[in-house]
């Protein structure tokens, strides 16, 4: 098997089957679309997404009159987001707008009512430094008293030890264009407490209606876990005053090893 490739950076399964994979819920995502869109209808728009992906959240804001904005990384993941204009109403799709970017630079020369960084896309930044330039943006992005929602796992400190076994399952989705079943597994599993990052290979397969295999890909994905305290600090920081923390969507109290939900106001 070749060197598995960056996570959602190329075309390919998981790109393709990442709303297929993200329906199947998880506390990462039970909830969260509404809760957005409640926030943006609150505070009003414009709002910005960082590490937008494939649009899941950015377009149901749109769909809901909201003027957002979505920042990511991988074309791969824009690509596919772009793509979903094509189905929606032409005020739906002047609504959205998606941009090319890194969340720990950049620089959009406006500001926004609400930030938002869903699905622990934040995670994705593996040193202190590039998390703090990545709040520092935001706030630059902010009104004064708007407000950034940021969702991250709470870590489970038996999953952070070396060696510890991937705490999943595989998972099976159906391929949105072919049909085929689709399998995903975690084949590898490290982690550096020292650092805070934790880095896994997933294995996408492909099989056709007798199960033979028609393609294998192998995504690297790397995440750095934060604790509580640590973000709150970080917030503070960069500018930001914590609003609340919740522990999941339904903004139950802050729980050891659910999620961790910020909202904090630019001071
Ligand atoms: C789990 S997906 C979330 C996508 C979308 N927000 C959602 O909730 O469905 C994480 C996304 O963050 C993006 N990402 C990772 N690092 C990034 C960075 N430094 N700047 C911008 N986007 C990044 C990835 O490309 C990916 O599309």
């Amino acid at each position: 098997m070749s060197e598995p490739r960056l996570f959602y950076q190329q075309p390919g399964l998981n790109t393709e089957c990442y709303e297929e994979l993200t329906a199947q819920g998880g506390p990462g995502v039970a909830g969260d679309v509404s809760y957005y869109l409640r926030h943006a209808q609150r505070i009003g728009g414009p709002v910005l997404e960082l590490g937008a992906g494939t649009g899941r959240v950015t377009w149901a804001l749109a769909a809901a009159g909201v003027e957002v904005v979505g920042l990511d990384l991988s074309e791969a993941m824009l690509e596919r987001a772009r793509a979903k204009a094509l189905d929606l109403p032409a005020a739906v799709r002047e609504r959205a707008h998606f941009l090319l970017g890194d969340m720990s630079r950049f620089d959009l020369g406006r500001k926004f009512w609400l930030v938002i960084i869903p699905f622990r896309a934040f995670q994705s930044l593996t040193s202190p430094d590039d998390q703090r330039r990545a709040l520092e943006c935001v706030a630059r992005h902010l009104h004064r008293g708007g407000r950034v929602i940021v969702d991250l796992f709470d870590p489970r400190l038996d999953l952070c030890l070396p060696d510890a076994p991937p705490d999943s399952e595989p998972q099976s989705v159906k391929h949105p264009a072919s049909g085929h079943r689709v399998v995903v597994e975690i084949v590898a599993r490290t982690t550096d407490p020292l650092h805070q990052v934790l880095t896994e290979v997933w294995r996408f397969k492909e099989l056709d209606d007798a199960g033979s295999v028609l393609r294998v890909e192998d995504e690297r994905l790397t995440l750095r876990w934060t604790y509580r305290w640590e973000m709150r600090h970080l917030l503070e920081l960069t500018g930001f005053e914590v609003v609340a923390e919740y522990s999941d969507f339904h903004e139950s109290p802050p729980a050891y090893g659910q999620e961790q939900v910020w909202i904090a106001r630019r001071s």
